[in-house]
């Protein structure tokens, strides 16, 4: 607004100035050059009284005006959404192009999860989720890991500064056995009255990795425990060759070789003969014939004995896979890292 005295122009030039410097804008409503005006206007001869007492009037009200929009725009300002795919106070029009919900689509990791646990659901196993925090007692002394003993190593995976009651660190867990305690205490009441304990245990691992095709520090397992009176090797591996024979839709031929876990005794690493070649040899299977998918064993006395079951009377087995695996083997998918990148020309093709 242009005021016709100049005294008063000049004084509402330097308030505007002192407007836009203000911290706290309300006070400019308080500028001692805007009471001197007032004051100053008392002075005046009555000519001039009333010309310079509306301008006065008009620039009170044009820096009440000020600090009224200054308001009104700080009030609609939402505090920053650092979690928000786009900042909220970008006017619509400019804001980037986001996907509509209607075009996104389950990750094919869970499309196939959901697949896996509904094959072992019809087997008769309950399924519970693991856990993306542990501790070292889930992590490594229930699963009869000795304090310091070097197996431990062959687990590396990221832990936190904050601690358990024990005080060890918490830690990303590295595997699904991690939950066999639990689910052996949780379910141990199926054996008492008779029964078996079947479980199924989908979860996410964190493993410490140099990345490359087959190696992502993020990725999932599936970890399967069975108990129950008499339960043998061969019940272990009549379970995994229907469970894989029925996931991959053709018969298949599997192999054990004895392996180690502290956990298990006798330990296996488990192999199937390979979908793609039927063994004549591939690049899948390294031209062996064979793939080698997991580890399993019958489940360690000791394990067994920490979760409150007696072995003399129970045995049971165990085993745990990556799923990333099993579906890079069923779609023909080379590099493990396309699970977690995120890039929709790979997420599309299973949309
Ligand atoms: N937890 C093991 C790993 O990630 C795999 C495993 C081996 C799980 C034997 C089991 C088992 O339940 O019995 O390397």
């Amino acid at each position: 607004m242009a005021y016709q005295n100049p005294h008063l122009a000049e004084t509402a030039e330097n308030l505007k100035q002192q407007f836009k410097e203000l911290d706290h804008k309300p006070d400019i409503l308080k500028a001692v050059e805007l009471k001197a005006l007032f004051d100053e206007l008392k002075t005046l001869p009555p000519a001039e009284r009333a010309g310079f007492g509306k301008e006065a009037n008009q620039l009170r009200a044009e820096l009440e005006q000020m600090v009224a929009d200054h308001q009104s725009q700080t009030v609609s300002l939402a505090p920053i959404d650092i979690t928000a795919p786009f900042d909220i106070n970008v006017p619509v029009d400019q804001r980037p192009k986001t996907l509509p919900a209607e075009l996104g689509s389950q990750h094919p990791l869970m499309t196939e999860l959901y697949k896996v646990l509904s094959i072992f659901n019809r087997m008769g196993f309950a399924a519970v989720e693991s856990r993306e925090v542990d501790d070292d007692y889930h992590m490594f002394t229930s699963l009869n890991f000795p304090e310091g003993h070097p197996a431990r190593d062959d687990y590396d995976t990221f832990m936190t500064t904050q601690t358990d009651a024990n005080g060890k660190p918490l830690i990303a867990p590295a595997h699904t056995s991690t939950m066999q305690n639990r689910v052996l205490k949780q379910f141990k009441g199926n054996l008492e009255a008779g029964g078996s304990i079947a479980v199924v245990i989908p979860g996410r691992v964190f493993r410490n990795e140099d990345l490359d095709a087959r190696h992502e520090h993020t990725f999932y397992q599936l970890e399967g425990v069975y108990v129950g009176r008499g339960i043998n090797a061969g019940h272990l591996i009549a379970t995994l060759k229907t469970f894989l024979q029925t996931y991959y839709g053709q018969a298949l031929e599997v192999k054990t070789q004895p392996f180690y876990f502290p956990f298990t005794e006798p330990s296996f690493e488990f192999a199937l003969s390979c979908p793609f070649c039927q063994k004549k040899g591939c690049a899948v299977c390294s031209q062996s014939g064979w793939i080698e998918l997991l580890g399993c064993g019958m489940i360690h006395p000791n394990v067994l004995r920490e979760a409150g079951i007696d072995p003399e009377i129970y045995t049971g087995f165990a085993w745990g896979g990556g799923i990333d695996r099993l579906v890079m083997m069923k779609y023909d998918i080379e590099d493990i890292r396309h699970f977690e990148a995120g890039k929709l020309d790979f997420l599309r093709q299973f949309s």
